[in-house]
């Protein structure tokens, strides 16, 4: 008689039992929403490649941010498209400039709800890349120059958080910028201000809708001179190492679908607040693939979210956390 010994079926049999016995949760907590804000007034511009995600002029953002707050939503990401653009980026670190801006108001609208603040210069540089370019006079080629770009950086990071950003996210991938930004935060008196560091981020295809969105495409060569080859496991090791001892606050791995093993390994290495970006063509994907009418978006975002928790993620940047948020309050 060949019956089973293990019966795994047993603790599945009904809903309640596997309430009980269930391993993973997903909440609105969990939760960073990005938003992009524009300059401008009357701006509500939906994102081509990103159905459903917009780009805000500041005077219709208030009811956005009161329905995020409003869903359980604790924190947005912000993202800055300015109309102005140059070699060094200084859109980006000015008081005036659109990030800063929207800090503000958002301080203002709800106190309670954390912003926190992309630092990078991309968006902001006539030629698209995450720092100052230099060209090698002798070979004639051109690359980020990591020190120099440093400097901007700090710049922008004190900035942030001199408008009132409750967690600066370095997201340039130059060596030493959580301590360069650490360090100018602390000397301008934001000592208490947590850095989220993109630690592992990849040189990655899946960045493509928000390079649309961001109009921060790279006018000339990549970004992989900074940011990491998808092929690399045991590196991501050595960069999120580096944060840590420079002083980072959370880890940031990013993109999150295709390096779920590079989750799972930060997360039993290290004892920081572990987050994973779910990006933008991760967004698209699912939203082209719903608007087909191909797949139960709402099941396939749940799922795929859960996943990146169940991997090692405690805190989730998504596109869809207004949608998710008021999916689970349906449950
Ligand atoms: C800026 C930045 C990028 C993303 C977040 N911050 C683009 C890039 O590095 O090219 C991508 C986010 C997404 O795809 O959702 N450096």
């Amino acid at each position: 008689m060949g019956f089973p010994v293990v019966r795994n079926r047993r603790l599945r049999t009904s809903s309640a039992l596997r309430n009980l016995v269930r391993e993973t949760m997903l909440s609105a907590h969990d939760f960073i929403y990005p938003i992009f804000v524009t300059e401008g007034t009357g701006v509500k511009e939906e994102i081509r490649s990103m159905p459903g995600v917009y780009h805000w002029s500041l005077d219709l953002l208030e009811d956005e941010i009161k329905e995020i707050a409003g869903l359980g939503i604790q924190a947005v990401l912000l993202f800055g498209v300015p109309d102005h653009k140059d070699e060094v980026g200084s859109e980006a670190y000015g008081n005036h400039s659109i990030v800063q801006r929207a800090t503000r108001k958002i301080k203002e609208w709800q106190p309670d709800l954390l912003v926190v603040a992309d630092t990078c210069l991309c968006q902001f540089t006539s030629h698209g890349h995450c720092g100052v370019v230099r060209r090698d006079e002798l070979t004639g080629r051109a690359d980020v120059d990591n020190d120099a770009s440093l400097e901007l950086l700090v710049k922008t990071a004190v900035s942030q958080a001199e408008a009132g950003a409750d967690i600066i996210a370095p997201s340039n991938m130059m060596d030493g910028f959580v301590q360069a930004i650490r360090g100018g935060l602390d000397d301008a008196g934001f000592e208490h201000v947590p850095v989220m560091s993109y630690s592992v981020k990849y040189a990655s295809a899946f960045y493509g809708p928000f390079r649309d969105a961001a109009h921060s495409t790279p006018q000339f060569g990549d970004r992989r001179t900074y940011q990491m080859d998808p092929a690399n496991l045991r590196e991501a090791l050595r960069e999120a190492e580096s944060d840590v001892l420079e002083g980072a606050d959370m880890l940031m791995v990013k993109p999150a679908l295709a390096y779920l093993d590079v989750i799972r390994l930060l997360k039993e290495q290290f004892d920081l607040p572990l987050v994973a970006y779910n990006v933008s063509a991760e967004y698209s994907m699912v939203k082209a693939a719903a608007l087909q009418g191909w797949l139960d978006e709402r099941a396939i975002v749940l799922e795929t979210l859960l996943g990146m928790k169940r991997a090692g993620a405690d805190i989730i940047i998504t596109y869809f956390a207004k949608d998710a948020a008021r999916w689970l309050q349906d449950r």
